[in-house]
């Protein structure tokens, strides 16, 4: 159902690897709300996914970035505003890897280039895209910049390894530099905290299905999947939520504020 909640609007998305990205549900939404948006990814991704399917679906065109390049930003920027004929209201950071996870290394023998590789990847690449928009000025007042993250920023998921530090950095990037683009364009910035989905990053931690069931328990309303998860981004990319900034969203039906559930011990 469409209430053209982002008509006029221009945005970016990131991450679409494939139909089950959370990213790629968010671009549909976005669309289908009356927003003109481009799509973006590593070029390696590019190869390995099928983001071309979604643009072609929505009409949207692809511009390659690997979000940890400068270049490649300011790039995406320039192009961006070029092809959907002016500045962003809204920006979606849906990046995560761990290259030590990928290497099936554990939490206790890390390897620190790679912990920084995933870092960069995972977080810092986010303060590189709000820092190069803000200096382009590609951003338009009461805008709306969100990255996806997960609770294990806040409490210990043992298997999530070094990406609960990468969480940690990138919501804490979104609380310090949402003061500054506040004070600069009354432009927000939140994480949205979303249940664990079956996508291939959430799907590369070790036992996944073991653990998206005990959430899932844990949680009175169940996981959230990554439609539910698009239709909140698209309220937090809509002007029904301007004074929302600099916070940590849960999107996790419930799961954040419980202790116990007598579900997961089979009462
Ligand atoms: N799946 C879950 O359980 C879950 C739960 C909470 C939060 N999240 C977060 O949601 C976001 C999206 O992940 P997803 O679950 O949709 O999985 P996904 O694998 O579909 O998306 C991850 C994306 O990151 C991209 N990426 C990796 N390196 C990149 C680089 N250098 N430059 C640009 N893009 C790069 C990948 O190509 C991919 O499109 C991530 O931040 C993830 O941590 C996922």
């Amino acid at each position: 159902m469409s209430n053209g909640l982002l008509a006029g609007k221009r945005g970016i998305i990131f991450g679409a690897l494939d139909e089950q990205s959370i990213a790629w549900q968010v671009a549909e939404k976005c669309v289908a709300q009356g927003a003109k948006i481009t799509l973006t990814n590593a070029p390696v991704a590019l190869r390995l996914g099928t983001i071309q399917q979604l643009a072609e679906k929505i009409g949207a065109e692809v511009i390659p970035a690997d979000a940890t390049s400068l270049e490649d930003l300011e790039n995406l920027l320039t192009k961006s505003q070029e092809i959907l004929g002016g500045k962003m209201d809204f920006m979606l950071h849906s990046i995560g890897m761990s290259v030590n996870m990928r290497k099936k290394r554990t939490y206790d023998d890390l390897n620190y280039d790679w912990m920084q590789k995933t870092f960069d990847i995972s977080a810092i690449s986010f303060h590189k895209l709000m820092q190069t928009a803000m200096k382009m000025d590609a951003m338009n007042e009461w805008g709306s910049i969100l990255a996806l993250t997960y609770i294990a920023a806040q409490r210990v998921f043992p298997d999530y390894s070094e990406m609960a530090e990468s969480k940690s950095l990138l919501e804490s990037f979104a609380r310090s530099f949402g003061y500054h683009w506040a004070k600069k364009a009354n432009v927000r910035v939140n994480t949205v905290s979303q249940s664990p989905t079956m996508t291939t990053a959430g799907t590369g931690v070790k036992g996944f299905q073991d653990f998206f069931d005990y959430s899932n328990k844990m949680s009175p309303l169940g996981n959230a999947t990554s439609e539910q998860c698009a239709d909140y981004c698209v309220a937090m990319f809509s002007d029904l939520t301007k004074m929302v900034t600099m916070q940590n969203l849960y999107h996790d039906g419930g799961f954040s504020n419980m202790g116990m559930a007598p579900e997961v011990l089979g009462l």
